[in-house]
């Protein structure tokens, strides 16, 4: 199989190393799911920082237990783990969000809690996850997984089963090369990687409250009415300091927090 992305490797490495030190990048030709592999080394008790980047994934995974279906050749997907020890971790995944967003194009923004969104489309989609390695030397890991759809698939590819990268069957997902104008998925690694350690490491000193108002600029729902899994629905109000969604409903404002519910603009 052909690698194109193992020649993106050294650059990376080189503009993330200096605020990451001791950090490896790795490129794999197929893994079941990065951010799988790295939370498996991260309780076998690694704890050194990688950027983990696979061009094929067979088991690729999304928020809230659903698949992710990535087209190898036809997308980016990555996982960074990490040591991290922010003093508050709220709002976490939407500061990646931005930080993706930011590194991207102004046009793009974020349909809470961080799916990346272009023209009402989903550009692509994040999975937080953290883990403790094991004792003596238990330290807290976070493994952030980015999936980025990079050309726009097949007509064929948009009915895939759930997971595809629009999250949404019926709507077809958008491609950064459409928006970015031929990007290669290797360009796009050398794009955001850098910056999501600087924004990273700029989250573990000041928290959400460095991320809050670039997120507000980027707020794809707010005053939209949307409606929650849960069958809730209202009108989407912003985010508060802790990164919630605020809705106002008819029973009054309501504060979403990522892991409670899924939301749909309606
Ligand atoms: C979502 O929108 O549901 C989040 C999708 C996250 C997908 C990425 S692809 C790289 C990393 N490995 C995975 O298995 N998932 C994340």
């Amino acid at each position: 199989m052909s690698r194109p992305l193992l020649s993106h490797a050294e650059s990376v490495w080189l503009a993330t190393t200096a605020e990451l030190p001791g950090i490896t990048v790795e490129v794999l030709p197929s893994i079941d799911s990065t951010n799988s592999e790295l939370m498996r080394r991260a309780r076998a008790g690694h704890h050194e920082a990688v950027l983990l980047v696979a061009e094929e994934q067979t088991a690729g995974r999304g928020r809230m237990g659903k698949g992710w279906h990535s087209r190898p050749g036809q997308s980016l997907t990555f996982s960074l783990g990490m040591p991290f020890s922010p003093p508050d971790w709220s709002g976490l995944s939407l500061a990646v969000g931005v930080s993706l967003a930011e590194s991207l194009d102004p046009q793009v923004q974020l349909k809470w809690p961080n799916d990346l969104w272009w023209q009402q489309r989903k550009l692509g989609g994040i999975l937080v996850e953290t883990a403790t390695t094991a004792a003596p030397q238990a330290t807290r890991m976070l493994v952030v997984g980015i999936g980025l759809n990079v050309n726009r698939p097949e007509a064929s590819a948009v009915a895939a089963p759930a997971g595809d990268a629009s999250g949404t069957a019926a709507v077809a997902p958008a491609g950064v090369a459409e928006l970015l104008m031929g990007i290669t998925a290797g360009e796009l690694l050398e794009r955001v990687a850098p910056a999501l350690v600087r924004d990273l490491r700029q989250f573990e000193s000041e928290g959400f409250a460095a991320f809050q108002d670039r997120f507000a600029a980027r707020d794809a729902l707010r005053g939209l009415g949307v409606r929650l899994s849960d069958g809730t629905s209202g009108q989407a109000r912003g985010v508060s300091a802790a990164g919630a969604l605020r809705v106002q409903t008819e029973n009054g404002m309501r504060e979403v927090t990522s892991a409670e519910v899924s939301v749909r603009p309606c």
